[in-house]
């Protein structure tokens, strides 16, 4: 069994594998970035990839995005293999993706910068006025700083807030997947505690499935499963209440 299947079959039970990774090879230029790398995601789960810097982490989000094709391998999404398609459509099928170092538009305002996370949306999913303004106040609820800032430019916004903001633009694309590249680097541990709070209640309120790249250990711990990849590879993974202060030592900067 890989441990993709092995994921999915001891610790994710009964849940539907949203995401499957299998073979994946990927290159930049001539250099070998990511090595037979195979991983699993289930609705309803958050699952983290840890390691140092340098290793692929960014590289294996990309790769899923469509952002960088693989020289080998597959990424199946709802079952379907998306290894061809563009970023875009794999935005419209559901995966959202909030990059590492947050790309909110700095001169629209945050109302703004939320409404355009409706473009992930695929034709048949567009809201209607209401429906809208149930969105929005979904996600106000999950960060209510949002809420307090509708007309201030995204620009202006602190380091945190962007971060919320760029979670929260894509929450209004609706995913299945969503995608979180350090959410919570160089911003204060409050504002980490928040966040955490809100991916973690994501989960579990709507049941889609997260994959996340974090360095910060309490953050990890909100988790139920762990990848750890060392030179492009995927050297262990388990059950993140049952990390072992040496993976913890190996692959996170704590
Ligand atoms: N556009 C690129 N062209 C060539 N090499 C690249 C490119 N982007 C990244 N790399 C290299 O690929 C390797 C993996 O980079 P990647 O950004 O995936 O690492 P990471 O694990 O996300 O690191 P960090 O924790 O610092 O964000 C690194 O050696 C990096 O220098
Ligand atoms: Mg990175």
């Amino acid at each position: 069994m890989n441990q993709m299947e092995d994921a999915i079959a001891q610790d994710l039970t009964s849940a539907q594998p949203l995401l499957e990774i299998t073979d994946l090879d990927v290159y930049y230029g001539e250099s070998h970035i990511l090595r037979s790398v195979d991983m699993g995601v289930a609705a309803g789960k958050m699952v983290c990839l840890i390691g140092r810097n340098g290793v692929g982490k960014t590289t294996m989000l990309k790769t899923i995005m469509g952002l960088l094709k693989p020289r080998k391998g597959k990424v199946k999404f709802t079952g379907v293999n998306v290894t061809g398609l563009s970023p875009d459509r794999r935005a419209r099928m559901g995966i959202g993706y909030v990059p590492q170092g947050r790309e909110v538009i700095p001169r629209l305002t945050v109302k703004e910068n939320l409404i355009l996370g409706l473009e992930a949306r695929d034709k048949s999913q567009k809201p209607t006025v209401a429906s809208l303004q149930d969105d929005l106040e979904e996600v106000y609820e999950l960060f209510p700083v949002l809420k307090s800032m509708l007309w201030r430019l995204g620009g202006d916004l602190s380091g945190g807030q962007q971060q919320q903001l760029a979670i929260a633009r894509a929450l209004m694309g609706k995913p299945k997947l969503l995608v979180l590249d350090e959410p919570t680097e160089g911003i204060q541990p409050s504002i980490i505690l928040e966040i955490e709070a809100a991916v973690r209640r994501i989960v579990q309120t709507t049941g889609v499935g997260v994959l996340l790249v974090e360095q910060h250990l309490h953050f990890v711990r909100q988790a139920d499963w762990y990848y750890a990849m060392q030179k492009g590879g995927i050297v262990a993974s388990g059950a993140t209440s049952e990390l072992s202060n040496d993976v913890i030592q190996k692959f996170l900067a704590v």
